[in-house]
């Protein structure tokens, strides 16, 4: 187990500027997951840990010592890819022994390794098995089963789960915290999936274009978001955002109209706040923080497009004004929402003020 420390990493191809200056603590034992959209540089920065990529500048330590050049066998580390990449003529013993017996380590560790790693991931009843005859599951199982044997001071993931179906994925997403609390070593997880992140990470780091917008833990990141973009990638269905200019500033609170429905006006928090009178800002809503008519702060009346009825809670989908799309979640309401109009409340207390340029005003 070992700690991994970057700091001001970069990475170019040629004169692409892809991780752009990254510093990122992981302590020993902590589950951390890059999340973002595709393109945004999570792989380049996990394979620059491996030592897959090389690093432009900057210093990248494992367990203490620098590793920028030294060779992906010599980090401590094991990795598990998207494609689960077995041998296709060896059995599932053989593959999860096979880089143990490239380097050359004695038959009866490779055997206890094997049989420790199988035990814990229920492989038992497959060691004997070729990949083609186990499901994509199962071969994925196999897969970490490799990177277990091998002991590894950190875990590093890559879309591990990302070619399995809907189901298989949220029972391998369980398998693989299980896994977290029974090896307790550090592990570093990339995914585009903001659910995967929430559910896995101890903290998320959230990435895009290269750079890290907010470090955190899954509900601070949710409860506490730094700018309009972390605001709407955690969460699903995700953050409502309302136009809104601001019309007073008083000691501790700035107070807004929504630009599409001007009447409608809400007092915010802001203990500094970083706007004037007159700005262009945003109100950001999370579904669920619609309140009823009457009980928030202000209400608002939307044109209902269509409702969605999911047994535990309904998704309305409306709008403010044509272009200003927003989904409502209603939790207690099964069939009262095929109306035209439907009058929510907004609550002060759980509504989020950002600037014209996507930013926290707090
Ligand atoms: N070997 C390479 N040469 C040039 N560009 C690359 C190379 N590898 C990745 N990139 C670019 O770097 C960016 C980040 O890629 P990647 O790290 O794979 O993103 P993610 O894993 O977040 O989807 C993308 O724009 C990709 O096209
Ligand atoms: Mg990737």
């Amino acid at each position: 187990m070992a700690d991994v420390r970057l700091t001001e990493i970069r990475k170019s191809f040629g004169a692409l500027d892809i991780i752009k200056g990254v510093d990122l603590s992981i302590e020993t034992g902590e589950f951390v997951v890059f999340v973002g959209p595709s393109g945004c540089g999570k792989s380049t920065l996990l394979r620059m840990i491996a030592g897959l990529e090389d690093i432009t500048s900057g210093e990248l330590t494992i367990g203490g010592s620098v590793m920028n050049d030294v060779d992906p066998s010599k980090r401590g580390i094991a990795m598990v890819f998207q494609s689960y990449a077995l041998y296709p003529h060896m059995t599932v013993r053989e593959n999860m022994g096979f880089a143990l017996r490239f380097a050359g380590m004695a038959k009866e560790e490779i055997e206890r390794r094997v049989t420790d790693a199988a035990n814990i991931l229920e492989l038992g009843p497959l060691m004997d098995r070729k990949p083609k005859a186990l499901s994509g599951g199962q071969r994925q199982r196999v897969a970490i089963g490799r990177a277990i044997v091998r002991n590894p001071d950190v875990f590093l993931f890559d879309e591990p789960l990302s070619n399995l179906d809907a189901e298989l994925r949220v029972h391998m997403r369980v398998e693989i915290a299980k896994l977290h609390k029974t090896l307790k070593s550090t592990i570093i997880y990339v995914t585009h999936d903001q659910v995967e992140a929430m559910t896995l990470a101890d903290k998320i780091v959230v990435l895009r274009a290269g750079v890290v917008e907010q470090v955190g833990a899954p509900l601070d990141l949710y409860d506490d978001p730094n700018n309009t973009f972390v605001a709407g990638f955690i969460g699903s269905p995700r953050m409502n955002f309302l136009k809104a200019q601001v019309a007073s500033i008083a000691p501790g609170f700035v107070t807004v109209s929504l630009a599409n429905q001007p009447d409608v006006q809400l007092r915010l928090p802001a203990a500094a706040p970083s706007v004037k009178v007159g700005d262009e800002v945003s109100i950001g809503v999370r579904p669920e923080h619609f309140r009823a008519a009457g009980q928030g702060d202000a209400d608002l009346v939307v044109a209902v497009d269509v409702a969605e009825h999911l047994g535990n809670t309904s998704y309305v989908y409306a709008h403010v004004s044509a272009g200003e799309r927003i989904i409502i979640e209603r939790a207690e309401s099964r069939s009262a929402i095929n109306r035209e109009k439907l009058t929510v409340g907004l609550s002060a207390a759980s509504s989020f003020l950002f600037d014209s340029a996507g930013t926290r005003v707090r």
